[in-house]
């Protein structure tokens, strides 16, 4: 596709899809032509889905959000979980580890699970509660579907949503009575040149941090664990201590993207691929495509460290550059780290691999290691 329909018009649904990195790039950045508003071309009851979430508004609104977001959701607070994420991925593996087999599903066991406790912890919400954001997790992810545009998938996502932004409003209403030290209480009480978030946006974030940054996540340890065990040299530098994770992780997250599109409306006529996209239409951008586009990454295919033609698209470009880039990295950094220190080998058994038939991400369902 990249190199005959660069920009492709899908007839069973009525949406266009770009494969090249550089039209990517054009449509990440261009936002005053490819907009993230979901009103403008689908039906209501699907657009009202993604309402008020930062993903879907764009300028000026979005700036001022992500600014308000930003100010408490800093560099600085991600990194001193790192500590805190260590001791998370320590009590997982000893759950996982208790049967002295020394066989475990790296994500059922653990990749699955420690999204949900660093941001349920990062929000401040009860430990007792984290069935409950696991179950909705479960419900968001377990429906097989491969077109997200399907009324059945939306409707089925639908009840767990409204269940968990009532869950959400209530505890942002809570912390705005009584104040606590944790994110979601910094986040009633944000404020830049007099403005505030509203209930409304606080319980929107804390749903989006859920829902954008769980199964991701899951998605680069599993995705990273994969590929080490697929390319023994570097899972044998790794171990060793002489290959870091960053560079592993970021090759990961160009190679097997955890995140495979993201969807942008045109607001106007536009000329792209050689083909000309009309106004108000879906279109479908597919960050695994330009990472993996050879006219970008020389051998894309193959996984390779330290690559320096390019920034890879994994956690997106422009003003939605992923807000959660920074904890997905210190996440995925202390778990890998864990798993060095505690795991004699890690070998994953390739031909029990599952993975997840949800649309939009990349991630396994179950990857065994011995
Ligand atoms: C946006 C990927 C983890 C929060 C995005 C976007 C991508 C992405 C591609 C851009 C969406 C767009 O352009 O429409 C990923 C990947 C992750 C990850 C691959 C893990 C490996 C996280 C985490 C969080 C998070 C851990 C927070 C806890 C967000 C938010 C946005 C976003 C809030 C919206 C930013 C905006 O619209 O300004 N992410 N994400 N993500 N991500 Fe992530």
């Amino acid at each position: 596709m990249r190199d005959d329909q660069p920009a492709w018009y899908d007839e069973s649904n009525g949406t266009w899809s770009l494969f090249r990195y550089n039209d990517i790039v054009r449509a990440l950045r261009d936002t005053d032509t490819f907009c993230s508003d979901p009103s403008r071309s689908l039906p209501p009851e699907v657009a009202e889905n993604a309402e008020g979430s930062m993903v879907s508004i764009d300028p000026p609104r979005h700036g001022r959000l992500r600014g308000l977001v930003s100010h408490v959701f800093t560099p600085r607070l991600v990194e001193q979980l790192g500590p805190r994420i260590e001791g998370i991925v320590d009590d997982l593996l000893d759950r996982a580890l208790a049967d002295r087999s020394g066989r475990f599903d790296l994500v059922g066991d653990l990749a699955y699970e420690l999204p949900v406790i660093v941001i349920g912890e990062l929000l401040g919400l009860p430990a007792s509660d984290r069935d409950f954001l696991v179950r909705c997790a479960d419900e968001f992810y377990a429906v097989e579907h491969d077109d997200p545009f399907n009324g059945e998938y939306m409707e089925s996502m639908q009840s767990t949503l409204d269940e968990l932004n009532s869950y959400m409003l209530d505890h942002a209403q809570l912390r705005r009575r009584e104040p606590a030290d944790d994110l979601m209480t910094a986040l009633a009480l944000a404020e830049i040149e007099g403005e505030r978030l509203s209930d409304r946006e606080i319980r929107n974030f804390a749903v989006l941090l859920l829902t954008a940054g769980h199964i991701t996540t899951t998605a680069l340890l599993g995705n990273t664990v994969l590929s080490l065990g697929e390319n023994p040299d570097v899972m044998a530098a790794w171990r060793a201590g002489s290959v870091d994770p960053a560079p592993v992780m970021e090759e990961v997250l160009r190679h097997r993207s955890p995140f495979t599109e993201v969807y942008r409306f045109t607001t106007t006529d536009v000329e792209i691929g050689g083909a000309v996209i009309p106004a108000d239409q879906l279109v479908r951008v597919w960050l695994v495509s330009g990472n993996r586009d050879e006219r970008q990454f020389a051998d894309p295919d193959e996984f390779r460290l330290g690559r320096t033609t390019g920034r890879h698209l994994g956690f997106g470009m422009g003003i939605h550059y992923c807000l959660g880039a920074g904890l997905a990295r210190v996440e995925t950094t202390a778990a890998l780290r864990v798993l060095a220190r505690r795991a004699r080998e890690i070998t994953p058994v390739l031909d029990e691999l599952k993975f997840y038939d949800a649309p939009g991400i990349f991630c396994l369902r179950s990857l065994p290691v011995t």
